[in-house]
């Protein structure tokens, strides 16, 4: 199955060069704060990646030197009532949650403030590399609220639960180091390099068997919210599955001819 690309795009650009697509917030004027109108483009974009058979991964990032995204619109968020308020934090989990179980390695590229919903969108991603001049928190204790992203739960997932209330709770944001030293970010590179860098790992990704890649996204995210015996079963059963492809055969063929696999996603 495939999905139409959305028509026409207002807060995002999609380049998209061999198996790799390329997606930027691009607000830079308000450091690429997401808005609702850039969550739903976000939304809609995500969905045709996920379903376009051609990529293989897809690498993230925000427009501008500044900022990856500097969170959530606080414009929007001065002005919501509770329902709206719940309804727009559902909302933006939804997209995260989309992102996250996209089926394909999502790299987010942090190129300077990942804040409140920037931070969180860059921990539903796969991967996260940031350039050395990042700043990554969850600020949003200084506005009188609380993350709406799921962030409370993916950053005491990745980083613990002593550090994620820290966090949280003096709204400090860290340096790209000390995110890398807590587990926060995988890589730190220069932000001229990020790009670059972001691009290399993508091609490596792109390069494996995309329904392993699948499984394996599948089999960590699922697990994550299991109990260890039942994602054990969870686990096998992909397992299982994975032994009928196409790819799994030449994968072990080819390492049995002493050549490198060429995997087709079958
Ligand atoms: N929403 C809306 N506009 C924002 C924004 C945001 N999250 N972040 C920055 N901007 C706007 C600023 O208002 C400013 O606009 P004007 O030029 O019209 O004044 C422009 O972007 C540039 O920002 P600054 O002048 O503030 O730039 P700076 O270099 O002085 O500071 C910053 C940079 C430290 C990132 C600062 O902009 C900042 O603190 N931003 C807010 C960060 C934040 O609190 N994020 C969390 C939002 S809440 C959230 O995300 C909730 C959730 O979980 C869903």
């Amino acid at each position: 199955m495939t999905l139409a690309y959305p028509d026409h795009l207002d807060n995002l650009l999609l380049e998209r060069t061999d198996a790799i697509a390329l997606l930027t917030v691009n607000r830079p004027k308000v450091l690429n704060a997401l808005n609702t109108a850039t969550l739903d483009e976000l939304r809609r974009l995500v969905l045709a990646l996920k379903h376009d058979e051609t990529v293989r991964c897809v690498i993230l990032t925000g427009a501008g030197e500044k900022s990856f995204i500097a969170g959530a619109d606080i414009n929007e968020l001065a002005v919501q009532t509770p329902t709206g308020g719940r309804d727009l934090a559902m909302r933006g989990q939804h997209v995260l949650d989309l992102i996250e179980n996209l089926g394909k390695p999502v790299i987010a590229a942090i190129n300077g403030y990942a804040l409140g919903g920037g931070c969180e969108l860059a921990m539903a991603c796969t991967i996260r590399i940031a350039a050395d001049t990042a700043r990554i928190g969850q600020p949003e204790i200084n506005l009188g609220i609380i993350p709406g992203y799921a962030g409370t739960q993916r950053l005491t997932r990745l980083v613990g639960r002593g550090r994620a209330l820290e966090m949280l709770l003096t709204g400090d944001p860290i340096g790209a180091h000390e995110a890398h030293r807590i587990g926060l970010v995988n890589r730190v590179v220069p932000p001229g390099e990020l790009l670059k860098e972001a691009r290399a790992l993508a091609a490596t990704l792109a390069s494996k068997a995309p329904v392993a890649v699948r499984y394996i996204i599948d089999a960590v995210n699922k697990g994550l919210q299991m109990p260890f015996g039942e994602a054990q079963v969870h686990e096998a059963t992909l397992f299982g599955l994975v032994a009928s492809t196409e790819d799994m055969r030449e994968g072990t063929k080819a390492f049995l001819e002493k050549r490198k696999a060429e995997f087709k996603g079958r």
